[in-house]
């Protein structure tokens, strides 16, 4: 397999970058792949991540990966054109709130086509709220009117699983225990990451 490069990006803070840098290094190390994780964002919360896995006696990044996953800083400039330049695929977690859609919709289309391209939103945080539903409708109507980049199936807010990730585990975050929903909605999410990406 070719070295793939995966930014994890956006314009917009606390919208998940690192939860999803986390949860989805998590599932490449499941699926048994060798990957490097990088953390370009100077709050360095993948970083502790990382720090505290090591903690607890595991090993995140490998000096043989082939997959490399950055997380970005919530503000455009510096690291992140450096990154993103060169991704083969560009994660953009996002909140579908009004507020939030009007960020990483400006930002998404301030890019280059050549990177628009290779923007996969996920919707973050998801609730049952009618505004929810229609944010999320609204991001698949401009992506489809720009007729590049996707839209990825999302996340729900799960305040008992999502965060206390970031605490770092002994334990691969899918060889633990976790409930149906969970399972579904992060391995639906993966999957079609892979196969984006051409891994098996
Ligand atoms: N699906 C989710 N359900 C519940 N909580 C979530 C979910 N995704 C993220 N969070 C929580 O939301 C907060 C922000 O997430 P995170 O730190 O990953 O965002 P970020 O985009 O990296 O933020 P920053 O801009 O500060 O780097 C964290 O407390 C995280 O645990
Ligand atoms: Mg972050």
């Amino acid at each position: 397999m070719s070295n793939k490069l995966i930014a994890i990006s956006g314009d917009k803070g606390g919208v998940g970058k690192s939860s999803l840098t986390a949860l989805l290094s998590e599932w490449m190390l499941y699926r048994d792949r060798r990957i490097k994780v990088i953390d370009a964002d100077p709050n360095q919360t993948t970083q502790t991540w990382i720090d505290k896995c090591a903690e607890m006696g595991r090993e995140i990044s490998n000096s043989k990966a082939n997959i490399t996953i950055v997380d970005t800083a919530g503000t455009s400039g510096s690291s992140l054109i450096k990154y993103i330049r060169n991704a083969d695929l560009i994660i953009v977690p996002f909140k579908p709130h009004v507020a939030d859609l009007e960020v990483v919709i400006g930002w998404f289309l301030s890019i280059k086509a050549t990177l628009q391209e290779k923007v996969a939103f996920v919707p973050n945080m998801l609730s049952k709220t009618k505004e929810q539903a229609t944010g999320v409708e609204e991001a698949k109507k401009i992506v489809a009117e720009e007729d590049t980049g996707r839209i990825l199936p999302g996340l729900v807010e799960r305040k008992a699983v999502y965060p206390p990730l970031l605490n770092g585990s002994a334990v691969n975050f899918f060889k633990g225990k976790l409930d149906r929903n969970t399972r579904l909605e992060t391995e639906l999410l993966f999957t079609e990451i892979d196969k984006i990406l051409g891994l098996s």
